[in-house]
């Protein structure tokens, strides 16, 4: 199997710099495009041979070091009783504002409620066993309950806030469920077969430092604690968190994911201790030529020249309409230039 990408998430040496590509599986792809005109997003994550199929799309088309799971940062709503559909983005039912809210969402066995994650889990073990290895995630769980309360996206996240700053009590008590609800997810998808995991902290960024510290480090911290010993590198993604990277550097994680927003070799320094590092390319090169994507990995792959371990990856999602031919670019670019 080619483990570079686990080699280097445990900062090993490696012949070259691994690379993923957050929402690798996706709209940009004509494959996945022409699923989608025949099935549903929550179908095709719901149903494991689906999930499987679109998870080796990108896979059978460029050589890439880690295939992620294809699923949604949503599940988990799902598995606690709450209705979600998406266009495009999230949407729920309805959302969680007041403590009684909170005290509804209960104890959740998360093998029975969502058994379909971890049947796509030891499904593409099965097809990946001589290829890469599988990533599975999760959302932290201060970005699962911006979704709860908000009811989907929002600009201003007044909902959240408004919980947040006006009911603290009822926030932690809400963040403390989340916690236990995602460690559990979690386990279970490194016990039917991820070889790592992905925490999302997609929506930390939206608080100030000392809220961050507050209400959102300290429970993807316990997550990533309760997850430790599972022998699964569990990697960090911090959008959005430059102000507050100090903190992140608190998180226990074994590889920190971080956005464009600052150079490698900058973000290490802010982190405070030594980690390896996933990222981190502006989604966005990928719509300038082939010299300029070339150029900008190479710049990408000099600012990581003295972490303990790179995986490279962009700073966030693939967008839709990224043209497949620099995906191709990125690929070749990466394997070349970072051959040791
Ligand atoms: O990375 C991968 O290839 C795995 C699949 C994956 C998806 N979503 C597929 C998806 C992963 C890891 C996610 C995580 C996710 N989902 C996040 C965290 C990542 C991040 O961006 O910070 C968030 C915030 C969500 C919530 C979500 N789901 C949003 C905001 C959207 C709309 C996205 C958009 O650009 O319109 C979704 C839907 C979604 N999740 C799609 C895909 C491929 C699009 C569904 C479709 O219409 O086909």
């Amino acid at each position: 199997m080619n483990d570079r990408f686990l080699r280097a998430c445990r900062g090993q040496a490696v012949d070259r710099t691994p690379l993923w590509i957050m929402r690798q599986a996706g709209r940009y792809l004509p494959e996945y495009r022409e699923l989608r005109e025949r099935h549903g997003f929550a179908a095709l994550y719901r149903e494991p041979e689906l999930a499987a199929r679109v998870t080796l799309q990108p896979l059978d088309r460029f050589d890439l070091d880690a295939a992620i799971l294809f699923s949604d940062i949503l599940v988990p709503a799902e598995a606690m009783g709450f209705r979600v559909r998406f266009d495009p983005g999230p949407v729920l039912d309805a959302p969680v504002r007041s403590a009684a809210d909170v005290d509804r969402i209960g104890d959740v066995d998360v093998e029975a409620e969502v058994p379909y994650v971890f049947d796509a889990i030891r499904l593409l073990r099965r097809e990946l066993a001589t290829r890469v290895p599988l990533i599975g995630f999760a959302a932290s769980p201060f970005t699962l309950a911006v979704y709860l309360v908000e009811g989907g996206g929002s600009r201003r996240f007044e909902h959240v806030k408004a919980l947040l700053f006006g009911e603290p009590e009822t926030a932690h008590r809400l963040l403390d469920r989340l916690t236990e609800v995602t460690a559990r997810y979690l386990e279970a998808q490194i016990r039917a077969g991820a070889q790592a995991v992905q925490l999302f902290d997609s929506w930390g960024g939206i608080l100030g430092r000392n809220e961050y510290r507050e209400l959102a480090l300290p429970y993807a911290r316990r997550v990533l604690e309760r997850i430790s010993g599972l022998g699964a590198p569990r990697i960090f993604f911090a959008l959005d968190l430059a102000h507050a990277l100090t903190d992140v550097g608190e998180s226990g994680a074994d590889v920190i994911g971080v956005d464009w927003r600052l150079p490698l070799d900058e973000a290490a320094q802010r982190l405070g201790r030594p980690h390896v590092l996933q990222g981190n390319l502006d989604p966005c090169v990928l719509y300038a030529p082939p010299e300029r994507i070339r150029e900008h990995v190479g710049r990408v792959l000099d600012s990581a020249r003295a972490l303990p371990g790179h995986v490279f990856n962009l700073g966030h999602g693939i967008h839709p309409d990224t043209p497949v031919a620099s995906v191709e670019v990125l690929v070749e670019a990466v394997a070349s230039a970072s051959r040791r």
